[in-house]
Order: C-alpha cells, then sequence, then structure tokens
C-alpha cells in the first residue's frame, strides 16, 4: 500500500470538510486546471512557476509573495484577444493592476477598463493609450473626470444623470467631446455572490432599463453636443458559469438597443457585453474557455440582431478574473501547526501562515473557496484535512477552508495557493498594519519583482501625527 492509501482512512476519519472535498491522489501532485500554465513540481517535491524555485524566490523576495506567471498571464490575454478576434477586449484592471501589467495588456493587443483615479494613473503612467481606455464607476467626482478628459480616455461609461451633467460641463468647459457608453441594468440574476452580482435591479449600478432610466439615459446623451453616444453596457457580475446570464442580459439590452434605433432613429455603433466568467478555484468549478464564450455569446447577439432587423454593433467584453487568475500563486511560509479536536474524536489540522485575509480577503468576505500544496518539498506523510489560516486578530482570517495537506508539514514549509491573482493584491488592505506582499513575475528562470514589498516606512508615511 503506497503512504497516501494508507493515509486515506486516516485522513477520513478527521473529514470535515464540504461532501465535495476529495483526498487527492498525490499530495505531491498539481491539479493542472488549477494553476498557472508554468507550474510544475520539480524532482525535489519543490513548487517551480515560470522555471523559477519557488524556494529561490522566496529566499530572495521573503513570503508571502504573489507569483505572477508571465507567459500565463500573456497567454490567457491572447486566448481572449483571438477568441473575441472581431471584439475589442478590454483587461479590466480592477482584478489586477500594476504599470507592468498594463504594458502586458498593451502589447498582446488588448484595452483596458478602469473604474478609478488611481487605476488610470497607473495606466498612464504605463504610457498605455488613453484612446484604448474605457473608465467606469458609479460615483466619479467632477475632478476625476476631468482627469480622463484631458488624458483623452477612449470612452467614460456613465452610471447616473447626475455623472451625464456633469460631463455634459466639463466637455463644454474644456471644449472637447468625449466618448461615452450607457451602463444599464439588465435584470438579471446572475448565479454568483449577491456582493458580486451586478445587473439585478436593487443595486447602485447602472441606470434600470425596466424603468426606463436607461433610455432616457440614451436620450440625454444622445441630445448632448459632447458627448458622442457609443452604445450600452451591460456587465451582470463576476465569477459566473453559466452563460444563460449573459443571453438574457443580452437580449435585454439588445432590445433596448432596438428601441433606441426605433424611437430616436439612431444606430449606436458599440456594445459591451462587460466581464465576469468564472475560473476554477478548486475541482469543482468548470470555466468554459475563450472560443466557447466568444462563439455562444456571438450566437445570441447575431440571432437577436437578426430578429430586430439591425445591424451587430461592434462588441467588447471585459473579462479580468478570467485573465489575471489563474496567472498568480501565493507563496506563504508556514509559522505554526495546530491540531484542533473536533468532535467525535475528529480533528482539524490549522496550518498558519505569514500573511491571510490582508492578502487574500476573498475566503473571509464571499466564502470563496481555494486550494492549497506544499511548494518546498515532497512529502510521503499521510494526508490530513487543513485548514490554511493566516496571522490577523481574527478567527475569520482563512485563506483555504478546507484541503488535505501533508501529515508532517511543520514550521519553515511553503504553501502555495492558486489563482489568486483577481482581487487579492487589488483587495489587499494594510489590516493590522501587515506589510503588502511584492508581485513577482517569473519567466524563463528569472524573477522579476515588479511591485516591491511595502515597508515600515510605507506604512507610517500617512501618519503625520506631532
Ligand atoms: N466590467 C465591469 C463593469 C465590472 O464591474 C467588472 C468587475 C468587470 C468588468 C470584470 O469582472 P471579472 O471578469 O473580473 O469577473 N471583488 C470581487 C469581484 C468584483 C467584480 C467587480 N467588477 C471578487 O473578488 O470576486
Amino acid at each position: 500500500m503506497r503512504a497516501h492509501e494508507a493515509g486515506w482512512a486516516h485522513a477520513e476519519g478527521n473529514h470535515r470538510g464540504p461532501a465535495w472535498l476529495r483526498q487527492p491522489a498525490d499530495v505531491n501532485a498539481l491539479v493542472p486546471l488549477l494553476w498557472s500554465a508554468t507550474a510544475r513540481k520539480n524532482v525535489d517535491g519543490a513548487l517551480e512557476v515560470g522555471g523559477v524555485d519557488l524556494r529561490d524566490l522566496v529566499a530572495e523576495h521573503g513570503s508571502p509573495a504573489y507569483v505572477l506567471d508571465e507567459a500565463d498571464f500573456r497567454g490567457r490575454a491572447r486566448a481572449f484577444r483571438d477568441a473575441f478576434s472581431d471584439y475589442d477586449v478590454y483587461y479590466a484592471g480592477k482584478a489586477f493592476l500594476c504599470t507592468t501589467v498594463a504594458r502586458w495588456v498593451a502589447e498582446e493587443g488588448l484595452c483596458l477598463d478602469v473604474c478609478s483615479a488611481g487605476e488610470l494613473a497607473v495606466a498612464l503612467r504605463a504610457g498605455f493609450d488613453p484612446a484604448r481606455i474605457g473608465y467606469h464607476g458609479n460615483n466619479k467626482t467632477t475632478a476625476e473626470l476631468r482627469r480622463a478628459l484631458e488624458a483623452g480616455v477612449g470612452r467614460i461609461v456613465v452610471d447616473s444623470f447626475q455623472e451625464i451633467d456633469r460631463l455634459a460641463r466639463l466637455t463644454d468647459e474644456l471644449g472637447v467631446t468625449s466618448g461615452v457608453m450607457v451602463r444599464v441594468t439588465a435584470g438579471v440574476e446572475a448565479h454568483t455572490h449577491e456582493y458580486i452580482a451586478t445587473a439585478h435591479e436593487d443595486q447602485k449600478f447602472g441606470f434600470s432599463i425596466t424603468s426606463g432610466d436607461a433610455f432616457e439615459a440614451v436620450r440625454r446623451v444622445q441630445a448632448t453636443p459632447g458627448l458622442r453616444l457609443l452604445g450600452l453596457h451591460s456587465h451582470i457580475g463576476s465569477q459566473i458559469f453559466d452563460t444563460s446570464g449573459f443571453e438574457v442580459a443580452a437580449r435585454r439590452v439588445l432590445t433596448l438597443h432596438a428601441r433606441v434605433s426605433d424611437e430616436l432613429g439612431v444606430e449606436m455603433p458599440e456594445m459591451d457585453l462587460g466581464g465576469g466568467f468564472g475560473i476554477a478555484y478548486t475541482t469543482q468549478d468548470d470555466p468554459s474557455d475563450p472560443a466557447q464564450l466568444a462563439t455562444e455569446i456571438t450566437k445570441i447577439v447575431e440571432h437577436e440582431c437578426r430578429g430586430f432587423g439591425i445591424a451587430v454593433p461592434a462588441l467588447s467584453v471585459e473579462p479580468g478574473r478570467a485573465i489575471v487568475g489563474p496567472s498568480v500563486c501565493t507563496v506563504y511560509e508556514v509559522g505554526t501547526v495546530k491540531e484542533v479536536a473536533l468532535d467525535a474524536g475528529a480533528s482539524r489540522t490549522y496550518v498558519s501562515v505569514d500573511g491571510g485575509m490582508s492578502d487574500n480577503i476573498r475566503t473571509a468576505l464571499y466564502d470563496a473557496d481555494y486550494s492549497c500544496t506544499i511548494a518546498s518539498r515532497r512529502s510521503d506523510a499521510a494526508p490530513v484535512l487543513g485548514r490554511l489560516v493566516g496571522k490577523h486578530c481574527e478567527a475569520g482570517d482563512i485563506v483555504v477552508k478546507d484541503e488535505f495537506v501533508p501529515g508532517d508539514l511543520a514550521p519553515g514549509d511553503l504553501m502555495a495557493v492558486p489563482g489568486t491573482g483577481a482581487y487579492c493584491r487589488s483587495m489587499a488592505s494594510n489590516y493590522n498594519h501587515a506589510l503588502r506582499p511584492p508581485v513577482i513575475a517569473v519567466r524563463d528562470g528569472v524573477a522579476n519583482l515588479v511591485v516591491r514589498r511595502e515597508t515600515e516606512d510605507d506604512l507610517l508615511r500617512t501618519d503625520v501625527g506631532a
């Protein structure tokens, strides 16, 4: 009997994970679907990404660290660009943005979606062509809009009547025109966490199609001399697997598009169907690939346009997570290992690492599932049901709720969590005055620091108390 088989009975006895969690055949192996393209275990059982042994990476840069697989990121960006070849693909920078990534996005021929002045600043610093930037947000200030107009941002996605007024005043004052898309809520209940679903009626984004606000917003934009009406924009939520949500949304948005054509005599040239394409965090998730998504979405749009007798507008999509999510893993060092007794003689192994909810809030915030693997060595010990937790003063500071981990994990071991590229560094905080980890791009055996680790001086820079 092999070691992991011997461990099976032991781990089963301790099992308190979700029903779907199965002990892996080999805790030393990777599940390819969850990892970036170049991730592999080497002869020592250590994790290598981009040809870089994570033991060496940690020796040089410390832990925790976000490890960004450049070839994987570029590959996914290219896959979207090629699959949606008739579309403009806007990479959603809110998932993760730094100047290096903005440059890769430009080099791979994608456009960029920003949703704040800060993201815009990063894009401009990277030299991203402003004409290929779209700017979102439900509460852009006058100063932010001014900055976007002065920079020459290609399209501003308006989200309220007040914003249309603000933009009208600004374009007038600056003597410029602005490309405008109208963000609409299609009234679709996307099957995802409530806080990341965005197209149902009772929430802050967009103009409701049902109430007539969306039509009225289009009318006002069209009637404003400084604003060039480009089209409608719909984003139904994030981490969505079921394409029927996109189907229903596309139908509703196209119905409005056709109504605008009928009643206002205006053929809007563009339409954006947003992002939200899901990725695999665990073996439970079964995402579609970009080609599949493109085929299905295009079929729906073309079918609807034929039905309405209207030309297919120039389409765009805005994937964030599906590009950067799988490209990054986070590497942590184990600090303590504690076996905690549960009921009926079972136990759970709490593995505390040197990061936590300050570098990945998604588990605590959305009840997200992640997986992890030992990254520094091979282990032939029997697997146990583990929980990877952080070092913050909060019981909910969990990174990976349930995963089988080697039974001999010890302080100093490295653990890696895949799928942390989207909304982990971008939502990272200084909770407990933690220093946010660096982002290290790896490729062809070389590790390049692209965002450095914060220092105590960074923490204290804003503390101006006498
Ligand atoms: N376009 C718009 C207008 C959006 O609001 C978003 C995401 C995207 C595109 C990109 O969505 P993606 O393809 O990355 O799913 N913090 C949450 C996700 C919030 C998504 C916000 N909007 C999370 O960690 O799951």
